[in-house]
């Protein structure tokens, strides 16, 4: 089985520029070993249903399927009261970064078959509840969370959002419209369809070797919860919170609030200026340096002194980021560091969690590119780049379009380390230029091999330019960005105008 390795993640909002062509190297296209039929799409969030769209549309696969641990697709967008079990994280540094929030936990046995029947006895129930809320995982959203992107650039090509959405809006609609865009597919939970299994966690994904030791394609251990069958657990990645998003939204209620502010975090790369964000968390928010390590809280400490003082209180952790995947242990190497490739045959994809490696395109794992990530990067248009790199993801597995050979594509990705200064946080970062830059290629790449293999023409990413500067300066300005009336997505050009004649005069 092969195996597109799906996550989701929260844009942070870009906006398109043209960027020129980067030329491909096409004279010895990589050849793959065997032919590819059946593929895996890991979670069923915006990435995950992106995919199996751009897959599902091939007509060449004869099976796709997708995995989710929710009850729901929607990936991160599933807003829920659950409180996370311990997550597997310890402090400090010199620990497992790459670890999750959840750890693999596999019987010696597959497959692997366990009964609860809990009748009255309250205390099975209570451990089976347990139990469901760690196989799924809380989402990283709060109540009041809105999204920190516009609908008409949160938007999947293709599938509108209805007439007279808000800009800003609250997670419950985002979650509503990735799940019509679910049924649309005929995938969502009460389709009853058999390319996707609710429930059903990914714990370890291994090679598959026939009797030469020759690898045929990919072996998933699943462990799907409501009703058990092949047994086991592990987890997918990350944690991710917009921390000034949540500094706004509790501070009308916390007592007191810190943001820690890591120093040196103004990347000149960032779509906005860190002093924009900054400037629209609440003034009672006390800045705070980077937390170094995590303690127990102790009974009777004291902020001021150091020491944390929480009575009642709750700690909100936006620590951005987090790559993790626990099911591919055998590309886990934590003492590989700097910008030197691992000496091991094959190139390691997480080493301290603080970016994924060894991916040409940020998609495509070179040493074996039947494994595909989506989604990784940070800073684009989650929605509308997830098209082209699903698209690209489909074409190549269905042989519409061609990498380049393993030599050429270790080129470009050291190149790549290169260019964005270094393997290290922020690696996967795209800024507007690069974001722009490679949806331009996907869409050059995909088009010019569709011209000789007879596949559809992919047209460009629609310009969300201008809806994103009205609302890059209307947030750093702290005007608010969603007033009734005056956000159909069918009235932008108008919108714009009064907005910017707005923000203009508040200046
Ligand atoms: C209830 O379940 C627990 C296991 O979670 C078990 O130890 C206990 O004996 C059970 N109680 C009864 C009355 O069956
Ligand atoms: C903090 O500031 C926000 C917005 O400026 C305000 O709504 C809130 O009441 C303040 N909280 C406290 C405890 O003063
Ligand atoms: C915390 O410590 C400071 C300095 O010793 C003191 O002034 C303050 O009253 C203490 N706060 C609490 C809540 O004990
Ligand atoms: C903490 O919450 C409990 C229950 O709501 C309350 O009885 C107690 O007084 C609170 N303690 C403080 C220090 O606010
Ligand atoms: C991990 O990386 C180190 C440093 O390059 C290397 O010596 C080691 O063999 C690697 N481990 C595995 C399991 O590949």
């Amino acid at each position: 089985m092969l195996v597109v390795l799906i996550a989701a993640s929260i844009a942070i909002p870009v906006f398109a520029q043209q960027a020129h062509f980067e030329h491909l190297d096409n004279s010895a296209p990589y050849g793959f070993e065997w032919p590819i039929k059946e593929v895996a799409v890991i979670g069923a969030g915006v990435s995950g249903l992106l995919s199996y769209r751009a897959l599902s549309d091939k007509h060449h696969f004869d099976r796709i399927r997708i995995f989710e641990r929710d009850e729901n697709p929607g990936g991160n967008w599933h807003y829920s009261d659950e409180h996370a079990a311990t997550v597997p994280i310890a402090s400090g540094l010199g620990c497992d970064w790459w670890k999750a929030d959840y750890t693999a936990n596999i019987p010696s046995q597959i497959p692997f078959h366990k009964v609860y029947k809990a009748g009255s006895n309250e205390s099975l129930r209570d451990e089976f509840e347990k139990n469901r809320i760690n196989h799924r995982q809380p989402k990283p959203l709060w109540q009041s969370l809105r999204a920190n992107t516009p609908a008409p650039q949160q938007q999947v090509p293709g599938f509108s959002w209805p007439f007279g959405v808000e800009w800003a809006s609250h997670h419950s609609k985002v979650q509503r419209y990735l799940r019509s865009f679910a049924s649309w597919l005929g995938i969502n939970n009460g389709d009853q369809s058999t390319d996707v299994s609710y429930n059903t966690r990914v714990e370890l994904v291994s090679k598959r070797l026939d009797n030469k030791g020759r690898q045929t394609g990919w072996t998933l251990v699943l462990r799907k919860y409501v009703q058990t069958y092949q047994g086991v657990y592990v987890e997918q990645y990350w944690e991710e919170a917009s921390a000034t998003g949540i500094s706004l939204d509790i501070n009308t209620f916390a007592k007191t609030s810190y943001l820690s502010v890591r120093e040196h975090s103004n990347d000149p790369r960032a779509p906005i200026r860190r002093e924009a964000h900054l400037s629209s968390v609440a003034g009672n928010t006390t800045m705070i340096g980077e937390i170094k390590a995590f303690h127990p809280i102790p009974k009777h400490g004291n902020m001021s002194t150091g020491e944390i003082e929480l009575l009642n209180g709750t700690i909100i952790f936006g620590t951005g980021f987090r790559y993790a995947f626990p099911f591919l242990p055998q590309y886990h190497n934590s003492s590989v560091s700097g910008n030197e490739p691992a000496d091991s045959e094959e190139q390691p994809i997480v080493t301290d969690g603080s970016h994924v490696r060894s991916l040409y395109l940020d998609t495509f794992y070179i040493d074996q590119p039947t494994l595909a990530f989506q989604g990784q990067n940070v800073g684009i248009q989650t929605f509308i780049y997830g098209k082209y790199a699903g698209e690209a993801i489909a074409r190549v597995w269905s042989g519409k379009a061609h990498l380049p050979s393993a030599q050429a594509q270790w080129r470009h990705f050291w190149k790549t380390v290169e260019e964005r200064g270094g393997l290290k946080k922020g690696f996967q970062w795209l800024d507007n230029e690069l974001n722009s830059r490679s949806l331009n290629y996907f869409v050059a790449w995909l088009n010019a091999a569709a011209i000789e293999n007879g596949e559809k023409l992919l047209e460009l990413p629609p310009d969300v330019t201008d809806v994103m500067d009205v609302w890059m300066k209307a947030r750093a300005a702290g005007v608010s960005v969603n007033p009734d009336g005056r956000n159909d997505l069918q009235e932008i050009d108008h919108v714009q105008h009064q907005w910017r004649a707005a923000i203009r005069d508040d200046w």
